[in-house]
């Protein structure tokens, strides 16, 4: 114990003593240029078995009540981008009473109480619910989807409604089947790390009780507070971590979904290898609700890393921003859990709407927020400041700061899972979400500069560089048709045109499906189209959604 405590605080001293060095070197080589601030954010003396940070809470609808637009201001989706219903039914009291006897006190039909779920985060689309479900068991959203189908009762499943592309909410009437009291964890097989719990699950309860266990969650993002495991694999989310871990395709190992008609296909296996014909799974996994409603899944957990270090860097220009990256791949590649970056008019946003610091004693054109994760602190410390002193000799490093103790860790990452909300406070935001050759991502933010001009207030890039996903984002004063027709295509048509994704990780949703195009062959989309409609052939899950308007 006296041995283990002794080699700790040597091990913190050598770091220390590392970093003075470098901050000399920083020093002297950036006095003459007037920029100057390498410094450790705080010394911690042990890191070992340090726990992953928990990101902050994502309150989802904080922003609505921050912003400069009021609740009601929301326009109905249906009026603001001109959707004709479909051909379903309306509905009735006696399908009220129908849901109030199979499931009573877990049946909203008040407008005040619907409001929150009828209106997604981003309060870009609202609709018309009449009708929130809030089934507990897979048997009952069996019953709920097999009368809705006799009926051709549209409905939309919502889980923690953080979506970002007008997925979650329905776009005219549809019954929305929340996941909201499907939150039981079934089991967490400690040898394996295989978690097994109901779709309803908020991400960030899942960590904590994987924590508990020595685990963590596979993925993490920043509405880790809110959204639920079922709409984290219907939306196949990315978040920070999946230069690590990887995408929910590989980690999920199992679901059990409900299909329309009320089928409950139990494909739940805890097992890593099975090929025992199509892997019906994957079918589900990013199908935003269009092929049937996820009710449970398992999850293999990573075990949790015993040591955690985060560098926030400041750089002159993109290049030097891939120049870092380059090096952290090259340097780190076997302890790297994250490599994210944003730009400067992003921290402006950040200090200016959320009074949030920057850590670096001036301000750059560009960040990077660099993690790593391990089991042996001192050969994690060691490795990382290996990275540092190289990046900073070449200068593609002009500044930065540390964190290995975890409240220092949470401060810098809060700030990258800030942005979204201080983006929010800016106005209208008009959010894309794509995949780019990662030398390409910076390009996007200012081709759009110069494409939009004064028509638009910021244009802002950010995001998981490691993954070459940007998040493009552009503020207006209020929504504007004019200026959203200036975006798109446009916007789409320079991704295609450097053979991108139009959507790394948000999914289609509402506002993106008939742009599917851009990033899928007809025959591709003709496939998706046949498998909506053998599975869904009235067509009643989360309409309008996912896949283009059709004749089929
Ligand atoms: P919802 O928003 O409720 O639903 C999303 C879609 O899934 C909808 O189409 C809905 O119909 C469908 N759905 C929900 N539950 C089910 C179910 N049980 N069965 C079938 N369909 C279902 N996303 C990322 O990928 N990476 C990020 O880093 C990231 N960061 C974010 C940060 C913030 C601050 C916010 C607000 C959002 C962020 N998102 C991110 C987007 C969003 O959080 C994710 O898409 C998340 O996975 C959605 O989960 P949810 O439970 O809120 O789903
Ligand atoms: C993020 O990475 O912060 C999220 O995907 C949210 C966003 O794109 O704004
Ligand atoms: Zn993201």
């Amino acid at each position: 114990m006296i041995f283990s405590r002794t080699r700790q605080v040597t091990d913190c001293f050598r770091l220390c003593h590392k970093f003075t060095q470098v901050r000399k070197l920083s020093t002297t080589t950036k006095l003459r240029q007037g920029r100057y601030g390498w410094h450790r954010a705080l010394a911690s003396h042990s890191n070992t078995g340090l726990a992953l940070p928990t990101l902050p809470n994502v309150l989802p609808h904080r922003s609505l009540q921050t912003s400069n637009q009021s609740l009601s201001d929301v326009e109905l989706t249906a009026v603001r981008y001109g959707v004709e219903r479909g051909n379903y039914s309306e509905l009735t009291d006696a399908d009220v009473k129908f849901f109030q006897d199979m499931m009573p006190s877990r049946v909203i039909t008040d407008e005040d109480d619907l409001a929150g779920n009828n209106r997604d985060w981003l309060r870009m689309c609202r609709g018309s619910s009449k009708l929130l479900l809030k089934p507990k068991t897979t048997e009952e959203v069996s019953k709920i989807l097999s009368y809705c189908n006799d009926r051709n009762l549209a409905v939309v499943p919502q889980g923690g409604n953080t979506g970002l592309v007008g997925g979650s909410v329905p776009v005219f009437d549809e019954i929305i089947i929340s996941t909201a009291l499907m939150n039981n964890i079934i089991s967490l097989d400690e040898l394996s790390g295989v978690l097994t719990c109901q779709a309803g699950c908020v991400l960030e309860n899942l960590d904590q009780y994987a924590e508990d266990r020595g685990f963590m969650m596979p993925l993490d993002l920043g509405a880790k507070g809110s959204c639920h495991i079922g709409g984290n694999v219907s939306t196949n989310a990315g978040g920070i971590r999946l230069v690590r871990y990887g995408s929910l395709h590989g980690s999920v190992l199992g679901l059990e979904a409900v299909l329309a008609d009320g089928t409950v296909v139990d494909c739940l296996s805890p097992i890593r290898k099975d090929n025992t014909g199509y892997d019906l799974k994957q079918l589900f996994i990013g199908a935003e609700g269009t092929l049937g409603m996820v009710t449970a899944v398992s999850i293999l957990c990573p075990r949790r890393p015993k040591s955690v270090n985060v560098a926030f860097l400041g750089c002159n220009s993109f290049d030097d921003v891939l120049a870092t990256f380059r090096n952290a791949k090259e340097m780190l590649e076997e302890v790297l859990s994250a490599f994210e970056f944003l730009d400067n008019t992003c921290m402006m946003m950040l200090k200016n709407y959320l009074k949030m610091t920057n850590p670096l004693s001036a301000d750059y054109p560009f960040y990077v927020l660099v993690e790593t994760s391990g089991s042996n602190a001192t050969h994690d410390e060691e490795k990382l400041n290996a990275f540092l002193e190289t990046t900073m000799a070449t200068e593609s490093v002009v500044d930065g700061t540390v964190a290995t103790d975890i409240t220092k860790i949470k401060t810098i990452w809060s700030l990258r899972e800030s942005i979204a909300e201080a983006l929010m406070h800016d106005g209208t935001v008009y959010k894309y979400d794509v995949s780019l050759p990662t030398d390409k991502i910076y390009s996007l933010v200012e081709a759009m500069q110069t494409h939009l001009g004064d028509d638009v207030k910021n244009v802002v890039g950010y995001g998981h560089l490691a993954d070459g996903n940007l998040h493009l984002n552009m503020t207006s004063p209020s929504h504007s048709s004019e200026l959203l027709a200036k975006i798109e295509p446009y916007v789409y048509e320079w991704v295609s045109k450097h053979h991108g994704s139009i959507s790394a990780e948000h999914g289609l949703g509402f506002k993106k499906r008939n742009y599917i195009h851009y990033s899928k062959s007809d025959a591709a989309v003709k496939l998706m189209l046949q498998m909506k409609k053998m599975m869904d052939p009235k067509g009643i899950l989360n309409p309008y959604k996912t896949l283009p308007d059709s004749d089929m």
